[in-house]
């Protein structure tokens, strides 16, 4: 099923294979259209599916990334490469390291950075010089974050250092082997970035996601929300599974 609400497509599939199959399509028609695409990418658990299909589609050549262009959306602080913790690791198992990506068109915000200042601004500086990310994946936190736009966020900021919330840490501790390894800091885009890009995909499963969409969607747009900047951009597909979707019918039949 798909709706369109305050001009954001949103689409409902049954499971979380269902979402990730289709997010999937979507970014492999992209590149297939412009195969030279600037993707702005997601980690997490939510993006993990969707890479899978892409990759399967890479194997039956449906999809090529010769040319396609990778922007990820944040790093932890002081984690390299080959942590396995990093995000430059978690892109390289899931999907760069079986893919035709030119590394050389790879970008991940560096954690390890002496000068993080002029890491964020450079990294500004290489998108600014893309033109914009013609697509930007995003999964959503329980608190509304998008990329580590924790709350309280400044809408107008681009990639910077934030500090993780508490609620962040905490749900990503199930990668860690303890809660006290979970980095505190990161460096991320900021929401200007991704305001910025042309086309915003947002994909969210699970009962977990189901308050932070609701307030993204229904509720009035505030920095302590991120997400719910979205409501303001011009081009936005959510893809949510039928819990989530379950919620949005019910309140949409309300209106
Ligand atoms: C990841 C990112 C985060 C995650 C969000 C949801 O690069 O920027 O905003 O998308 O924390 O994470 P999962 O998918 O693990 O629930």
């Amino acid at each position: 099923m798909t709706y369109n609400y305050k001009g954001m497509n949103i689409i409902i599939r049954d499971t979380y294979e269902d979402v990730s199959k289709k997010a999937a399509q979507l970014i492999a028609a992209q590149v297939t259209l412009n195969t030279k695409s600037v993707l702005g990418l997601a980690t997490g658990s939510t993006p993990e599916g969707t890479y899978k299909n892409l990759i399967e589609m890479y194997k039956n050549d449906i999809v090529d990334f010769q040319d396609v262009v990778t922007f990820n959306l944040d790093e932890y602080l002081d984690l390299g490469a080959e942590n396995e913790q990093s995000y430059a690791y978690y892109m390289n198992k899931h999907l760069f390291d079986h893919v035709n990506i030119n590394r050389e068109n790879i970008h991940i915000p560096n954690g390890c950075t002496e000068d993080r200042e002029k890491t964020c601004e450079e990294y500004d500086n290489m998108i600014f010089n893309y033109g914009k990310i013609d697509l930007q994946l995003l999964g959503i936190g329980t608190n509304g974050h998008i990329g580590f736009n924790e709350p309280d966020v400044h809408f107008e900021a681009g990639t910077h250092v934030v500090e993780l919330d508490d609620e962040t840490i905490s749900a990503n501790a199930r990668f860690f082997d303890d809660i006290s390894d979970v980095p505190t800091k990161a460096i991320s885009m900021g929401i200007r970035n991704i305001m910025q890009s042309k086309k915003v995909l947002l994909l969210a499963t699970g009962a977990k996601k189901i308050d932070a969409v609701h307030k993204m969607l229904f509720e009035e747009i505030t920095p302590n929300l991120p997400a719910s900047i979205l409501q303001v951009h011009n081009d936005v597909t959510i893809i949510v599974d039928k819990v989530i979707g379950d919620m949005i019918i019910n309140k949409l039949d309300k209106k």
